[in-house]
């Protein structure tokens, strides 16, 4: 049966949501849409109201592909829709900020990608997941990856006729670096002798910088080196890097402009050293981060570069061991960039510590207006949040703040 319906708002991830509540995906708030009501999702959606916030996708994959889910909206609406889903998030804790100027990444500037990559009878099929979970979609014109990931799709096929099984799908991680091509696989056949040198002979043919295999390292033909600031580090196979270059640079600033004048700055959830490298130019940096892997190599990056302040760093897991108060005396900002989970433990020793400026990366607004709470119930300021969009057309919401000591603390 086919019902009615007006979409009120958007929800968290960027699905129409009318009276209900009712799920209608691919809406807008105001329009109103017809289809059939399955649980509380609406299907065979007609949009018989348009808004006039609604564009014409500019991806000819966006009906099948579930990389985006926001295309069928105006930029200047996702913009405003996602610095809007972070005054909500603060809101529900009885917050309020600032908000500096959204910044939102180019189209086709994705340097790091996973891949989806299954065999079939015929071949390979790779590109992202469909809507529907278990479908890959074939992205040849993307707009969201830079155009030398594209380039690189048949290499993540090649990879998969080689090593990987009928029976599952290969996670190809695709990523630009100064050295070439950076390629990690999961979820390919175990790696025994013969695979290893079948897979360093492609590594060759296809020109790759390195290729890893579950986690270890086939051949490594140029170091696949990211720059941060003046230093040149090699990260390890697969690890975290910022979405797009042009991102990374937006949220630099905004640490940078968070911790102006800073001469000693701890970094936490440091990574390998987006942050540190950068800020190490000016201030004393001690770089704390789960994965030692990581830290080393934000540790050799720093050893190569030239002209950098003193970092030390350190590998530890800052959910069960957070830094102490009694740790911090000496800091005069604190960054922390932690994962979607945030950063509570941490921030509970933060609020003891009481240093003169923290400036807080995340993505997630949600784990971020809980982790702000508990700094502004210790009487820090929430002076300001950027948000930067490295994943448009996505409802995917990173943001960069700064906090400080009120005097009165
Ligand atoms: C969002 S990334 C940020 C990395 C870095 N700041 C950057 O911009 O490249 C979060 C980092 O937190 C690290 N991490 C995750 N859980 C952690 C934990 N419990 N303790 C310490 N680090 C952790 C991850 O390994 C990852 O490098």
């Amino acid at each position: 049966m086919t019902q009615q319906f007006t979409i009120a708002r958007l929800g968290h991830q960027g699905d129409g949501i009318a009276d209900g509540p009712v799920y209608a995906p691919r809406t807008l708030p105001g329009e109103v849409v017809s289809g059939t009501l399955v649980d509380q999702v609406l299907t065979d959606i007609r949009v018989e109201t348009p808004s006039d916030q609604r564009v014409k996708p500019p991806c000819r994959h966006y009906k099948s592909c579930g990389g985006c889910q926001l295309q069928h909206a105006a930029d200047g609406f996702v913009a405003d829709w996602k610095v809007e889903v972070v005054r909500t998030a603060l809101a529900a804790q009885g917050l309020e900020a600032v908000m500096r100027p959204i910044h939102t990444s180019p189209e086709r500037s994705r340097r790091r990608a996973t891949i989806a990559v299954r065999r079939t009878k015929k071949g390979t099929l790779a590109g992202f997941h469909g809507r529907a979970s278990d479908t890959i979609t074939e992205i040849p014109d993307c707009h969201l990856l830079d155009p030398a990931l594209i380039a690189a799709i048949p290499v993540a096929e090649a990879l998969a006729l080689l090593g990987g099984s009928r029976k599952s799908v290969l996670a190809v991680t695709l990523a630009l670096s100064e050295g070439g091509l950076d390629v990690a696989v999961r979820g390919g056949k175990p790696m025994d002798g013969p695979l290893v040198s079948i897979l360093a002979q492609a590594t060759e043919k296809h020109g790759l910088a390195r290729l890893s295999w579950d986690g270890e390292v086939i051949a490594m033909r140029h170091a696949p080196v990211q720059r941060f600031g003046p230093a040149n580090v090699v990260p390890p196979p697969g690890a975290f890097l910022q979405a797009t270059k042009d991102g990374e640079q937006a949220l630099l600033r905004a640490v940078l402009r968070a911790t102006e004048g800073a001469k000693r700055v701890v970094d936490l959830f440091a990574g390998s050293g987006t942050f540190s490298l950068p800020l190490a130019q000016s201030a004393e940096v001690h770089a704390v981060e789960g994965e030692a892997a990581m830290t080393q190599a934000l540790d050799q990056g720093w050893r190569r570069a030239q002209g950098l302040k003193q970092i030390t760093t350190e590998a530890r897991d800052l959910f069960r061991r957070p830094l102490m108060p009694d740790e911090l005396t000496k800091i005069d900002a604190v960054v922390l960039d932690p994962p979607r989970a945030g950063a509570e433990a941490q921030v509970n020793e933060l609020a003891q510590a009481k240093r003169p400026v923290i400036a807080y990366v995340s993505c997630n607004p949600v784990t971020f207006a809980r982790d702000a709470k508990i700094l502004v119930n210790a009487g820090y300021t929430l002076e300001w949040v950027q948000v930067v969009d490295q994943f448009r057309w996505s409802s995917h919401t990173e943001l960069a703040a700064r906090f400080s000591l009120s005097p009165k603390t």
